[in-house]
C-alpha cells in the first residue's frame, strides 16, 4: 500500500515540483488548492511527467468545516506538506490582515486536525527571510531569527514559532521546517514551471520575460553593495532540488528518524551569486542576449544571504545537485512553453 501524503498548495510552484518527486518516490498525493494563485491543469502537467493525476480538492484552508469535512475522510494521511500560503511580500505590507489571516490560520486549522484524527507529520515552508541580513555568512540554522521586514515574512516566524509550541503540547506529533532560499527554474519537461501574475516581483521571472521579448528591460536594483560586483548576493536553488528535501524530510518523519520532534533545516545550495552574475550565467547557458539597466537599491532588499548547508546534508542525506546555469536553462525553457500557450497563460 503507497503512503498518502497531502501537499496543500500542491498546484503551486514549489508544491508541483514536490507533488512529481514525491509520486517518483512510491507516495500517494492528495491535493488541497484554493487555485488562489495557481491553475487546475497543472495537475495534467504532473500526469504528463508522472503518469499518475493525483487526487485533488479545491477548497480554502481556512474554512474550518470544509477542513474539517476533508480530515474526516482522511484519516489515513501519513504526512503533510503545507505549502499553501499568500507569498507576495509587496502584498503583504499593503494588505497585512489578509496574510495574517491566511498563513496564520491555515496552520493552526491543519494542525488542530492533526491532534483530532492522529496524523504524526508535517514538513512547513519556511524562508530564509526570517534570518534577515545575518551578521555573518553564510546562515546556519543557529543564525539569530531578526525582525521580520514584512507581514509576509513575519507569517512564516509566527508560523514557525505555532509549530514549536503545538508540538511541544503534543508529543504525538513531529514537524520539520524547511528555511527555502531563492528557489528558481522549472521541470526540465517544461511542462510545470512558475507561473507568472502580472508584472514578475521575482528576478528569475522577470529576466525570462525580458528575454522573451514581454518586457523591455531588466531593472538590476543597487549597484553600491558590498559584495564583488556591487550588486546584491542570494543562494539560488532549482526548484527541483528543494522539492526533492521534502520527499527526504517526510521519509525522515515517517521512518521515525528524526533527532527531535521538531526540527529547521536550510535549503540553499551554499553558493552566493550576484545580480550580475545571474545574467551572465542566464546569457551564457541560454545564448540570448539581456537588456538590462542598473538602477537604485530596492526597498527592503537586503544586501546578502547564502545557506550553509551543512546540517541539511549531513542529517538528510541531501544535497542540491542542480547549478546555476541548469537553472536559468531550465526557467528559459518554461518561458518558452509559457509562449507556446500564449492564450492559456497570459490574458
Ligand atoms: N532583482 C533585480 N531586479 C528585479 C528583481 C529582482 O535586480 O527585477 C534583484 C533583487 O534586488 C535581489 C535579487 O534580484 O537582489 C533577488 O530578488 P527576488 O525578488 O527574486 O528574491 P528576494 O531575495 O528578494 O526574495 C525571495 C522571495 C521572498 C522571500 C525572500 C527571502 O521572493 O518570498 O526571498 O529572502 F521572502
Amino acid at each position: 500500500m503507497k503512503e498518502k501524503i497531502l501537499v496543500t498548495g500542491g498546484t503551486g510552484y514549489i508544491g508541483s515540483h514536490t507533488t512529481v518527486e514525491l509520486i517518483n518516490n512510491g507516495f500517494e498525493v492528495v491535493i488541497i488548492d484554493n487555485l488562489s494563485n495557481s491553475r487546475e491543469d497543472v495537475l495534467e502537467g504532473i500526469k504528463k511527467i508522472t503518469g499518475t493525476k493525483p487526487e485533488f480538492a479545491k477548497f480554502d484552508l481556512c474554512d474550518t468545516d470544509q477542513v474539517e469535512n476533508f480530515f474526516k475522510k482522511h484519516q489515513d494521511i501519513k504526512a503533510i506538506i503545507h505549502f499553501a500560503a499568500s507569498k507576495a511580500v509587496g502584498e503583504s505590507v499593503e494588505k497585512p490582515l489578509l496574510y495574517y489571516r491566511n498563513n496564520l490560520q491555515s496552520l493552526a486549522n491543519i494542525l488542530e486536525m492533526m491532534g483530532k484524527y492522529h496524523i504524526p507529520n508535517i514538513a512547513f515552508s519556511s524562508s530564509c527571510t526570517v534570518y534577515g541580513q545575518p551578521e555573518k555568512l553564510p546562515v546556519t540554522e543557529q543564525s539569530p531569527i531578526l525582525p521580520a521586514e514584512s507581514p509576509y515574512g513575519n507569517t512564516k516566524q509566527i508560523c514557525e514559532e505555532i509549530l514549536r509550541d503545538t508540538l511541544h503540547s503534543n508529543d504525538e506529533l513531529n514537524a520539520i521546517s524547511l528555511r527555502y532560499f531563492n528557489p528558481v527554474g522549472a521541470h526540465e519537461s517544461a511542462v510545470i514551471g512558475e507561473l507568472p501574475l502580472g508584472i514578475p516581483n521575482n528576478l528569475i521571472p522577470f529576466i525570462t520575460q525580458t528575454a522573451a521579448g514581454m518586457r523591455k528591460e531588466l531593472s538590476v536594483f543597487g549597484h553600491d553593495y558590498n559584495t564583488p560586483d556591487g550588486t546584491a548576493v542570494r543562494d539560488y536553488i532549482h526548484v527541483v532540488d528543494l522539492a526533492k528535501a521534502h520527499v527526504v524530510a517526510v521519509e525522515r518523519m515517517i521512518n521515525e528518524r528524526q533527532k527531535a520532534h521538531y526540527e529547521v533545516f536550510n535549503l540553499g545550495t551554499g553558493n552566493g551569486f550576484t545580480v550580475l552574475e545571474v545574467i551572465k550565467a542566464f546569457e551564457s547557458s541560454t545564448g540570448v542576449k539581456l537588456n538590462y539597466k542598473i538602477v537604485d537599491r530596492r526597498a527592503g532588499d537586503i544586501e546578502q544571504v547564502w545557506a550553509d548547508t551543512t546540517f541539511a546534508n549531513e542529517e538528510l542525506g541531501w544535497k542540491a545537485e542542480l547549478d546555476i546555469r541548469t537553472m536559468m536553462a531550465s526557467a528559459w525553457k518554461w518561458q518558452q512553453y509559457l509562449l507556446e500557450n500564449k492564450e492559456k497563460y497570459f490574458d
